[in-house]
C-alpha cells in the first residue's frame, strides 16, 4: 500500500474508491459466516483483479483464491499468492502449457475439467513433464455454461481417475443462474434444487476416491442459503467484497426489497462538467468508467440527493434529478456505487483506499486485463 495523504474531495476523476471501513466489515462477515458453518472460504478475484484485496481475504481467513483465467493465476503466483483453483476448463495446448509452467512454480494450483479430450490432453501433458496436478470435475448445475450435467458427471470422474497425473479432488458446481434471482425464497428454492444432483454426484465419488474433498460452489446471492447444503466444503463468492446496485437490488434473508448482507465498499467517483441545460446536468464518467450491465448506477454522495444517473456515450453521464431539484453545478463530485463491479473495476488501474474523508493509499489493479 503507498502512502498519500488526500482527502477523498482532492482526488482527480473519474477514479474508482474502496471504503476501508465497509470493505473489512464484508469480508469479516462472510468470513465469519463460513466459519460458523465449518465451510471453508475461497473467494473469487476476478471480481477485484487486485492481488493485494487477495492478500487481505487471505489474512482474513479465506484457505486460497478463485481465478477465472490462466493470466489471472500467473499474475497472483507473481504476487506471491499460492492455494489457486481456476475455474473454468483450460484447453488449448498452449494455454495448458502455460498452466503447467505455472504448476511448476505453485504446485497447489488447481483447475476445473467437463470434457473427455480435455482430460486426455491435461493428462498427456503432465506427462511429458513429469508433474501431477489437482483437478475439480465441474458439474453444471443448470448455468449451461461450463460443465457435465450430473448425469454424464461419474463417468467423467472415472475417466479423471484412470489418468496417473491427475488427481480428482472433487467438484465444482456454481449455480450462476441463480445468483440475481430477486425474491430470496425463489432463490433459496432454486439454488438448493439445483445443487441436488451435484450434491449426490459427490457422494457417490467420494464413497469411491477418498481424496475427493472438495466441493466449491455458491455466489455471493445464495452465500447464507448454501451453508444449509452439507456436502459443500467451500464457497467460491466474489462480489461480497465490493458489492453492486445489481446485488444490492435484490431480496435478502431479513428484508426482501433489498440485499442487507453486505455494503457497497466499492465507489465511482466523478465531477459534473457541464450543466447548461434544464433537467439534466453532464458528469465525467461514460461506458468507459462505468460498465453497462445489471442494472443502473447509484448516486449516493450528496446524500439523500434523488440524483440519477444515466450513460451519455463513451466518456460523459447524465445526472437527472427525479424530485425536481436543484441539480449539481460544474466541479461537484458525486459518488456512485456501481452496476457491476467486476467489468467496472476491470477498467481502471487502481483502487483509492479512504477511511471516511481520508485517502490513504492506492492499491494496483494489477490483474486488469488478464482475461486470457
Ligand atoms: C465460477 C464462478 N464462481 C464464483 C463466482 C462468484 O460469484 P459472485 O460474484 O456472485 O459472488 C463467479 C462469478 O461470476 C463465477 O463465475
Amino acid at each position: 500500500m503507498t502512502t498519500t495523504m488526500k482527502c477523498k474531495s482532492d482526488l482527480d476523476t473519474p477514479c474508482l474508491v474502496l471504503d476501508m471501513d465497509i470493505l473489512e466489515q464484508n469480508l469479516q462477515k462472510m468470513q465469519a459466516a463460513a466459519d460458523g458453518a465449518g465451510k471453508n472460504l475461497r473467494p473469487h478475484v476476478k471480481t477485484h483483479k487486485c492481488s493485494s484485496l487477495a492478500r487481505k481475504q487471505i489474512e482474513a481467513g479465506a484457505i486460497g483464491v478463485c481465478v477465472a483465467k490462466v493470466s489471472e493465476a500467473e499474475s497472483l503466483v507473481k504476487a506471491g499468492l499460492d492455494n489457486i483453483l481456476i475455474t473454468g476448463p483450460v484447453v488449448t495446448p498452449g494455454k495448458i502449457e502455460r498452466l503447467i509452467d505455472l504448476l511448476g512454480l505453485s504446485a497447489n494450483l488447481m483447475v476445473v475439467v467437463d470434457h473427455p479430450g480435455n482430460i486426455e490432453l491435461l493428462d498427456t501433458a503432465l506427462y511429458t513433464k513429469g508433474l501431477s496436478m489437482g483437478v475439480l470435475l465441474d458439474v453444471d448445475v443448470g448455468s449451461n455454461r461450463t460443465g457435465v450435467r450430473p448425469t454424464d458427471a461419474m463417468a467423467l470422474a472415472g475417466q479423471i481417475v484412470s489418468r496417473q497425473q491427475l488427481h480428482l479432488r472433487g467438484i465444482q458446481a456454481y449455480a450462476g443462474h441463480v445468483q440475481h434471482i430477486r425474491s430470496y425464497d425463489t432463490r433459496k428454492h432454486t439454488s438448493h434444487e439445483c445443487l441436488q444432483g451435484a450434491a449426490r454426484v459427490f457422494r457417490e465419488i467420494r464413497a469411491g476416491v477418498p481424496t475427493c474433498t472438495i466441493f466449491s460452489a455458491s455466489g455471493t446471492g445464495t452465500f447464507d442459503i448454501d451453508l444449509a447444503v452439507t456436502e459443500i466444503s467451500e464457497l467460491q463468492v466474489g462480489s461480497y467484497a465490493c458489492m453492486d446496485t445489481e446485488y444490492l437490488n435484490i431480496g435478502s434473508a431479513d428484508d426482501d426489497t433489498r440485499f442487507a448482507a453486505f455494503a457497497p465498499a466499492l465507489r465511482l467517483l466523478t465531477t459534473v462538467i457541464s450543466a447548461n441545460h434544464k433537467g439534466f446536468v453532464t458528469v465525467d464518467a461514460g461506458l468507459k468508467s462505468l460498465y453497462k450491465d445489471g442494472g443502473k448506477p447509484q448516486v449516493i454522495v450528496p446524500e439523500d440527493s434523488a440524483l440519477a444517473y444515466d450513460w451519455f456515450g463513451d466518456e460523459y453521464g447524465r445526472i437527472t434529478s427525479t424530485d425536481n431539484s436543484e441539480l449539481p453545478s460544474p466541479g461537484t463530485v458525486l459518488e456512485l456505487i456501481t452496476s457491476h463491479c467486476d467489468p467496472t473495476i476491470n477498467l481502471f488501474d487502481k483502487f483509492y483506499l479512504t477511511r471516511g474523508t481520508e485517502v490513504i493509499g492506492t492499491w494496483p489493479i494489477d490483474l486488469r486485463g488478464c482475461c486470457q
